[in-house]
């Protein structure tokens, strides 16, 4: 997706579509507004007898769309809900469904008439951040196994018109470093995507390495033979009923900054999660192609952060394996040891997610000393039913680190919601002939006692935990609820949000 900055009117331009953002009329508004006056004189009319049929009330998701007598191309009125509540959210939304609508409609182009959506509260270099997200995520879909597609928009041009042709610098940078991670994002998707004969642990390290050459960054795979010598019990396990084997993928981005600090991104990549022995029933099982979303996401922080040349070093860290049942499954009832040397009682095969991460965190707290953690994870069923499937949990053992992660979701409208983790959890988790036990075999706190395992492997390092089963794919039944900027599919939740992160990372103290 091409995002030119124009300086002229959108109405002006030969644009396929015209984009309009429109508030919410109020219940005695009659005349026309004066922002409309001159889509009124394009449409010869067509528009104001809409508004006095009160056909346009400007509500969210309220797309109408115009042809122009004269043949150029279409005018699109996309509500934007009462102007009290308007937010960057509600333009990635709104310029998603403009994008959305448009498909398969043989329009390419499209201008957006920038002054309708950067108003008041939203500046305009943050409702440019939020064009970008809704006309490029929006426009994505997965296509590789599509034999033909329908095409949609591919250029979406952000006119300023004169209102605010002043702050055409300002707009296009953030275009351009907005697009970075969107881009981004994509990538992400389209690797998250992909189904688990084909996306194997190799070839996520494959991927990474790919990313390496291209950004210049240090990328590290160990096999499984390596991960035997190493002493990397929790992925050899849980690896080793697939044909498969297991891989622990290390990328390093040396950071931007002289005294930077060293943040570890430590993502879980189940390639496909059947459950193993302790098996999963057949319905939705196809989505456990997903449970590699939180590496997937790590691989996409990674390529942000080398692009935008964020302040910290970056060490992401892969967990990949496919759990899968066969005569040389792990079994429940089984203990393995893991990196650190730090034993698990295995119950339930099919809580393997935390199984994989303690050997990636042992060994990223033991290499690098890092400064700080986040881990992302697809990691229970039951973060998606304490919070649904467009929030993820958020488990910190730091309230700096989970203050900052929460003020990057509310700025890039990637909803994290934090979780308590106490003592209680702690003591569930506790083995009586290991260390700890990967599940506790009651429906209690599912969420927090997979956190308190985990954080039995960040060795006190400052630490925050993404849940994010739920927001990491949308599906069939929810799709109707997601925002419209979301495809049935891979989201790539989580690149947006810690890229935001790292960004505002301060320096070391
Ligand atoms: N990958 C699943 C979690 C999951 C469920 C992600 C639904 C996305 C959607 C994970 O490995 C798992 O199966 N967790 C179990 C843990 C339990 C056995 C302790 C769960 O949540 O049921
Ligand atoms: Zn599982
Ligand atoms: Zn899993």
């Amino acid at each position: 997706m091409k995002v030119p900055v124009d300086r002229r009117e959108a109405l002006s331009s030969a644009a396929d579509a015209v984009a309009i953002g429109l508030f919410e009329r109020g219940e005695k508004e009659e005349a026309l507004p004066r922002l409309l006056a001159k889509e009124d004189a394009a449409t010869g009319g067509l528009v104001g007898a809409a508004w006095k049929r009160r056909e346009i009330k400007g509500k969210r998701k309220e797309l109408t769309v115009f042809h122009r007598p004269d043949g150029k191309g279409r005018l699109v009125l996309i509500g934007l809900g009462p102007r009290a509540r308007f937010d960057p959210e509600t333009i990635r939304r709104a310029i998603a469904e403009v994008v959305k609508g448009l498909k398969g409609k043989g329009a390419r182009t499209l201008a957006i008439r920038f002054p309708t959506f950067a108003v008041e509260s939203v500046p305009a270099d943050t409702a440019a951040r939020a064009v970008v997200d809704g006309a490029v995520l929006g426009a994505y879909e997965f296509v590789r196994y599509k034999s033909t597609t329908e095409g949609g928009i591919e250029e979406a041009s952000i006119c300023l018109g004169e209102e605010l042709s002043r702050d055409e610098g300002l707009v296009k940078k953030a275009v351009a470093e907005q697009l970075t991670v969107t881009e981004t994002v994509v990538w992400t998707r389209d690797i998250a995507n992909l189904p688990a004969d084909t996306a194997t642990p190799e070839r996520l390290a494959d991927e990474a390495r790919a990313l390496g050459k291209e950004f210049g960054l240090k990328v590290t795979v160990f096999d499984e033979h390596q991960l035997a010598e190493m002493g990397c019990g929790g992925l050899l396990a849980v690896g080793g009923g697939s044909s498969h084997p297991p891989r622990m993928v290390i990328l390093e981005y040396p950071g931007g900054a002289r005294r930077g600090r060293t943040i570890a991104v430590v993502g879980k990549g189940i390639t496909f999660d059947s459950g193993g022995i302790s098996i999963k029933p057949a319905p939705a099982m196809a989505n456990m192609k997903f449970d590699k979303s939180g590496a997937c996401a790590v691989l996409g922080i990674l390529r942000a952060a080398a692009a935008l040349k964020v302040p910290p070093r970056v060490i992401g860290v892969l967990c990949c394996a496919e759990n899968l049942p066969s005569g040389t499954s792990y079994r429940p009832g089984d203990l393995v040891r893991t990196f650190n040397g730090k034993t698990i009682e295995v119950l339930n095969t099919d809580a393997e997610g935390r199984v994989v991460l303690s050997d990636g965190l042992g060994y990223v707290v033991k290499q690098y000393r890092p400064d700080e953690i986040i881990d992302l994870a697809t990691l229970t069923g039951a973060e998606t039913v304490a919070l649904g499937d467009d929030t993820a949990g958020l488990v910190s053992t730091d309230d700096r680190l989970a203050g900052g992660l929460l003020a990057a979701a509310a700025a890039t409208g990637e909803p994290l919601w934090r979780m308590p983790l106490t003592d209680y959890h702690r003591e569930l988790v506790k083995s009586e002939i290991g260390d700890v036990r990967n599940s506790i075999e009651i429906p209690l706190a599912g969420m927090l006692t997979a956190a308190a395992f985990l954080e039995t492997f960040v060795g006190g390092t400052p630490w925050a935990h993404l849940d994010i089963a739920g927001p990491a794919y949308t599906t069939i039944t929810t799709r109707k609820y997601q925002p419209a900027y979301q495809n049935f599919g891979a989201v790539g939740f989580g690149v947006r949000l810690v890229t935001k992160y790292l960004e505002g990372a301060a320096p070391r103290s």
